[in-house]
C-alpha cells in the first residue's frame, strides 16, 4: 500500500505541520515520502498523488479553515474510482487550544473523502500547536509519542487509531474552572501580546482592526 504526505502549510517545512510529519514519519520503519504544497503546481501534484492508496494531509488551521494553498490544490483532485479502495486521512494542528472550533474542518474532510471516493482515515486535531517549536522537550513528550505511535499504528494497520484521535483532541471546549482561568488570563492582556508582537515588529499593529473586504462583493 503506497502513502503519499501532503505538508499543507504555507510555511512548508519551515513550520510546525513538519515537526507533526517527522513525529509522525519516526513510528514509521519505512517511511513514506513527503510533498509541500506550497512548493508545487497544484494540477501537477494532483496528478502525481492520484496513483498512491493513501493520502495523508498534515495541515495547520488558518482562520478556522485551511490555508489557501491547500484549498487551491484540493480543488485539482480528482476522485479515484469507487473499485480501487483508495483512502485519505487528515492530521490538523492550530493555535487555539480547543478542538471544539475544528468541527467545521472535521465535517468537511469527512465529506471531502465521500467526494474524492477515497475511504475517511478519520482527521486528526490538535489545538494548542502554536510554539510547538519552542515548547521544552518536557512539554512535547506526549504529544509526540502519541504522533509516533500514530505513524506505527498507520504503518501497521493502514489506519488512524481512534484513541490516540480521542485523546489529542483534549481540551474539546472549556468549561467550568478551565474556562474561568481562560478568561482571567485573557484579561492580563498576555494572549493579545503574543498576536500583537508580531504585527508591531512589522509595523502593522495600527491596522489590526482593518476590515479589507467590508463594502466590497
Ligand atoms: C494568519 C493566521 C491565522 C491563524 N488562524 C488560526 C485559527 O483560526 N485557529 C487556530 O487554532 N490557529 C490559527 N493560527 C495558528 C496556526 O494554526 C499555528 O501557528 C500552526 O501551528 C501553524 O502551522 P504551520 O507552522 O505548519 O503553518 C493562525 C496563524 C496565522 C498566522
Amino acid at each position: 500500500m503506497s502513502t503519499i504526505i501532503l505538508n499543507g502549510s504555507p510555511k512548508g517545512n519551515n513550520g510546525n505541520s513538519e515537526i507533526f510529519i517527522n513525529q509522525f514519519l519516526k513510528g514509521m520503519k519505512i517511511p513514506c515520502d513527503v510533498k509541500y504544497i506550497v512548493k508545487e503546481n497544484p494540477k501537477t501534484l494532483a496528478e502525481y498523488v492520484k496513483d498512491f492508496d493513501t493520502i495523508i494531509f498534515v495541515l495547520p488551521l488558518y482562520i478556522h479553515s485551511m490555508p489557501g494553498v491547500t484549498m487551491r490544490f484540493i480543488e485539482c483532485l480528482e476522485p479515484a474510482e469507487p473499485s480501487e479502495n483508495k483512502s485519505i486521512g487528515f492530521i490538523v494542528q492550530g493555535g487555539f487550544p480547543e478542538a471544539s472550533q475544528y468541527k467545521y474542518a472535521e465535517r468537511y474532510f469527512s465529506s471531502l473523502s465521500k467526494e474524492l471516493n477515497r475511504a475517511y482515515l478519520g482527521t486528526v486535531i490538535k489545538g494548542g500547536s502554536a510554539n510547538v517549536s519552542t515548547m521544552s522537550s518536557f512539554m512535547t513528550k506526549k504529544l509526540f509519542k502519541s504522533l509516533e505511535r500514530l505513524g506505527e499504528i498507520y504503518e501497521q494497520t493502514h489506519t488512524f487509531d481512534k484513541s490516540i484521535i480521542e485523546d489529542l483532541k483534549n481540551p474539546r471546549e472549556f468549561t467550568g474552572f478551565s474556562l474561568k482561568i481562560m478568561k482571567f488570563i485573557t484579561k492580563t492582556g498576555l494572549i493579545n501580546q503574543m498576536w500583537d508582537k508580531p504585527l508591531k515588529q512589522n509595523g502593522v499593529f495600527d491596522k489590526n482592526l482593518d476590515k479589507p473586504f467590508l463594502g466590497k462583493n
